[in-house]
């Protein structure tokens, strides 16, 4: 009974202690929370360098004002991710402006609706620059899967946000692309790639299984063609994992780039395959280099025909070639 009296007191300081701790946290949370709202306004875009004639405009502040006149829009805009979070859960000073947040000050706009001078149009093919517009954008989007977009093949070929999303209204499931089918927004562009989807062989593109985002990020990433991972092969090895290896016969071309032998987006040969076999094979491997005698196809009708051009070629005798961890496998036959 002592015992346990003696016990109480100490609880109680521990306690105390948490409690302490506890707050030094939330105070800590709110200043980074604090900061992360200055940081956000600091970033805003000098508007009067697009539109001189907004240098003096004031902020309207108020949404109600707008829907005087732009009533269809904003019960439009209201359903897409902007409209709900700016209006309802606003997380810093520059989302609470709401559509200022996006077109600039337009005190003088409700004032001279009329006048073009005195607002700012991000339409697609209105007065501003692709970089200008961007940099709207770039204000809140500058983390995360758009952390690579300046420099990124895109962003230096003047392709802009808008040419993939459309933020009016909600016009796809996720990430308010252009089209509810996330393919579209980039075969308006890259035609041969479409093409190539129609090819009789192809990923399950088409089908709608996996999209082109699947292995690109269209705001740039740390390695080539814009994929999602640092190298090719990494790309392949997130679905194909039992080629990584490691094996313990390598076939270079493999390890090296599976776009050596494959073109993921599709081609007219099985397996998505480049070339024929022989004729892929061949075109690192000496079309002469086996012995004639024994591999020529001399006893075949007509007589001259290699019988390694028929059929799969190669891949009848050499069917690992990916590698092999068979002891014997050194020259990919098994
Ligand atoms: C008194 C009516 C009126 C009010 C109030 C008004 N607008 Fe407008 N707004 C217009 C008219 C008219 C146009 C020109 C439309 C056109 O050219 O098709 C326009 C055009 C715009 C455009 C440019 C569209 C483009 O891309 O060319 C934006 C952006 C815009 N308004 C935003 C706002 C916002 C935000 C508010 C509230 C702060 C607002 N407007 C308040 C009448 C108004
Ligand atoms: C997150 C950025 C953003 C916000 C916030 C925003 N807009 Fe826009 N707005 C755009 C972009 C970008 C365009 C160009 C067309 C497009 O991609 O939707 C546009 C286009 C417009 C147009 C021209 C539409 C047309 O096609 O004729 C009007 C009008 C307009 N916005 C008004 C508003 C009003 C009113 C609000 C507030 C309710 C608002 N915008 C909030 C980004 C925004
Ligand atoms: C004032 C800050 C701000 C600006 C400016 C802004 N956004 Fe956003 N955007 C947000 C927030 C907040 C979200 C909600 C999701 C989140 O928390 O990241 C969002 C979400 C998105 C999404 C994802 C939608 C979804 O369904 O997941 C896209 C796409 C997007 N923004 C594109 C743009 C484009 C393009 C522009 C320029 C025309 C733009 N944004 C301007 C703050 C902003
Ligand atoms: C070439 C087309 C393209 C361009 C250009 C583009 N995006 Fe995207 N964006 C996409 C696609 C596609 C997705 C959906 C990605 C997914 O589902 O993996 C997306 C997703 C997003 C998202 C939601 C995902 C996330 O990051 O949380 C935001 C936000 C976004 N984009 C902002 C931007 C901004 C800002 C720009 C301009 C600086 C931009 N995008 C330019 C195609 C594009
Ligand atoms: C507005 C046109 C446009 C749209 C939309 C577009 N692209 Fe591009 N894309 C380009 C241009 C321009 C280039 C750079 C020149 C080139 O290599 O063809 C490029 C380059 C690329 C590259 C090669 C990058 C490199 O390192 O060489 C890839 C991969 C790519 N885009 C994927 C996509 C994906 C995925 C989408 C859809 C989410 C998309 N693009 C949408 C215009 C576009
Ligand atoms: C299974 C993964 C995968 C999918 C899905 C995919 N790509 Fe690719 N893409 C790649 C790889 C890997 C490369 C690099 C190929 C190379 O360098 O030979 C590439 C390269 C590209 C290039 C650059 C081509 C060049 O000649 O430089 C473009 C453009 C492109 N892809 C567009 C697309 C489009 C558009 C889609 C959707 C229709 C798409 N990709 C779907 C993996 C993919
Ligand atoms: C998101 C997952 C995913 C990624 C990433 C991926 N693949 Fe595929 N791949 C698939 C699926 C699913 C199939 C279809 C399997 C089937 O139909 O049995 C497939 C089939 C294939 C086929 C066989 C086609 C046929 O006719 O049977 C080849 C070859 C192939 N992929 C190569 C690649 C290469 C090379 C890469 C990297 C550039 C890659 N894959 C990246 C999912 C993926
Ligand atoms: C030297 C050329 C070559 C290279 C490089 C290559 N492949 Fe292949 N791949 C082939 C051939 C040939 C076939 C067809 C085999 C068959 O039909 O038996 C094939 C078939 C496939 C298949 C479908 C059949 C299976 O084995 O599952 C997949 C998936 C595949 N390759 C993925 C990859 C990946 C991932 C890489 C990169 C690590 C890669 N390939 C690199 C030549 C190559
Ligand atoms: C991109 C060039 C390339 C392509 C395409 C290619 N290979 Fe190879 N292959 C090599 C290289 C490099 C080596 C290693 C040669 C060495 O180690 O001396 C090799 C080694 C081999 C070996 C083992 C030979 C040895 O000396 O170790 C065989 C068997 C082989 N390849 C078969 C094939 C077959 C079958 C195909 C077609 C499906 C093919 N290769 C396509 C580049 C290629
Ligand atoms: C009828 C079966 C068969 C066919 C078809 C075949 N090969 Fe071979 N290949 C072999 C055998 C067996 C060896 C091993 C010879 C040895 O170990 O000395 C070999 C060895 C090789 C080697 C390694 C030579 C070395 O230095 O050891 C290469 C490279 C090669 N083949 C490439 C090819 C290519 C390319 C094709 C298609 C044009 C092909 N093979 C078709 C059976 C075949």
């Amino acid at each position: 009974m002592k015992k346990q009296l003696s016990f109480e007191p100490k609880g109680g300081a521990q306690l105390l202690r948490i409690f302490q701790w506890a707050v030094l946290f939330v105070l800590v949370i709110g200043l980074f929370v604090a900061v992360k709202g200055i940081e956000a306004k600091a970033r805003a875009v000098d508007w009067s360098e697009m539109q001189p004639s907004v240098a003096d405009a004031e902020y309207v502040g108020v949404v109600e004002k707008c829907s005087e006149c732009h009533e269809d829009y904003i019960k439009a805009f209201k359903k897409t991710v902007h409209g709900k979070v700016f209006l309802k859960n606003p997380q810093n000073n520059l989302q609470e402006q709401y559509c200022e947040a996006c077109h600039g000050p337009l005190g003088k706009h409700v004032e001279r609706p009329r006048k073009e001078e005195f607002r700012i149009s991000l339409k697609k093919n209105g007065p501003l620059s692709q970089q200008q517009k961007n940099s709207v954008c770039l204000q809140c989007h500058e983390k995360g899967m758009q952390m690579h977009w300046r420099g990124s093949p895109h962003e230096m070929s003047d392709v802009a946000c808008s040419d993939c999303h459309y933020l009016s209204e909600r016009k796809s499931k996720k990430a308010l692309l252009i089209h509810e089918d996330p393919k579209m927004a980039c075969t308006q562009c890259h035609k041969q790639e479409r093409a190539k989807l129609m090819r009789s062989n192809h990923m399950p593109l088409r089908e709608g299984k996996i999209d082109c985002t699947t292995c690109h990020n269209a705001h740039g990433g740390p390695g080539p063609a814009l994929l999602q991972t640092a190298s090719i092969n990494e790309t392949c090895y997130t679905c194909h994992a039992e080629k990584r290896g490691p094996m313990l016969w390598e076939h270079p071309p493999a390890r090296e780039n599976c776009a050596n032998c494959h073109d993921p987006h599709g081609t007219n040969f099985p397996k998505l395959l480049k070339a024929k076999p022989p004729h892929l094979c061949q075109s690192c491997h000496s079309a002469i280099f086996h012995v004639g005698g024994q591999y020529s196809g001399n006893d075949l009708p007509g007589g001259n025909a290699s019988k390694r051009l028929l059929g799969k070629g190669c891949i009848n005798c050499h069917s690992q070639v990916h590698g092999s961890n068979h002891p014997s496998g050194a020259r990919f036959q098994r």
